[in-house]
């Protein structure tokens, strides 16, 4: 009996501990807590408004950045086809109609004269064709040097085709 008083009076002394104990810890952190957003958002400020110079600097880096990388694949799949004419070196040859038919004005010709004496409508599927099968259809005049690119990506191959509409 003694010793389950002992225990239950313990229990108490314990109970009321941590019953004082938490409010004293509730009612210690409820002045902090008025506290910490105060300063939370003072320190952020401090650190925004010194920063906002260099935070300005900062967040002006990143999109500069992510210019950088959209400059790479440009948002228009002409620009990109562009970049990647010159980049595979379709330029250059065809920046030479000695040596490749020019592909100004390409497009849309209604009959494209062939090296085999047939002509053909130079429509997309055509421009398509002729970069990845460059000996399927041979441009009258020219000899079928072109070597093929069928190994680009399809978008690679799109954005070319979308370039050379755009001429
Ligand atoms: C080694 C030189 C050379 C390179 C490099 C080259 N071409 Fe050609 N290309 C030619 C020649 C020559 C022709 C014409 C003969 C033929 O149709 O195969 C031609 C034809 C074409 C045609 C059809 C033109 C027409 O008038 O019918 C297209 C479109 C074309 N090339 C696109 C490209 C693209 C895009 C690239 C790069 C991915 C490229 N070429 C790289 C030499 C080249």
């Amino acid at each position: 009996m003694r010793s389950l008083y002992t225990l239950s009076m313990s229990l108490l002394v314990i109970a009321l501990l941590s019953g004082c104990q938490r409010p004293a810890t509730v009612g210690a952190p409820e002045p902090q807590l008025p506290n910490y957003p105060d300063n939370i958002p003072l320190r952020a400020r401090g650190l925004g408004l010194p920063g906002g110079g260099a935070a300005g600097s900062a967040p002006a880096n990143e999109p500069t950045q992510s210019t950088q990388v959209a400059s790479a694949k440009p948002a228009s799949p002409e620009e990109w086809g562009k970049q990647l004419f010159n980049q595979h070196g379709c330029v250059s040859c065809h920046s030479n109609k000695q040596v490749a038919p020019l592909l100004e004005g390409l497009y849309g010709q209604a009959a494209h004269a062939l090296a085999n004496g047939s002509t053909i409508k130079a429509d997309e599927d055509y421009i398509r064709e002729s970069i990845i099968n460059p000996t399927a259809k041979v441009a009258k005049g020219y000899p079928p040097i072109m070597p093929s690119f069928s190994h680009l990506p399809k978008e690679e191959v799109d954005a070319l085709v979308a370039y050379i509409k755009s001429l």
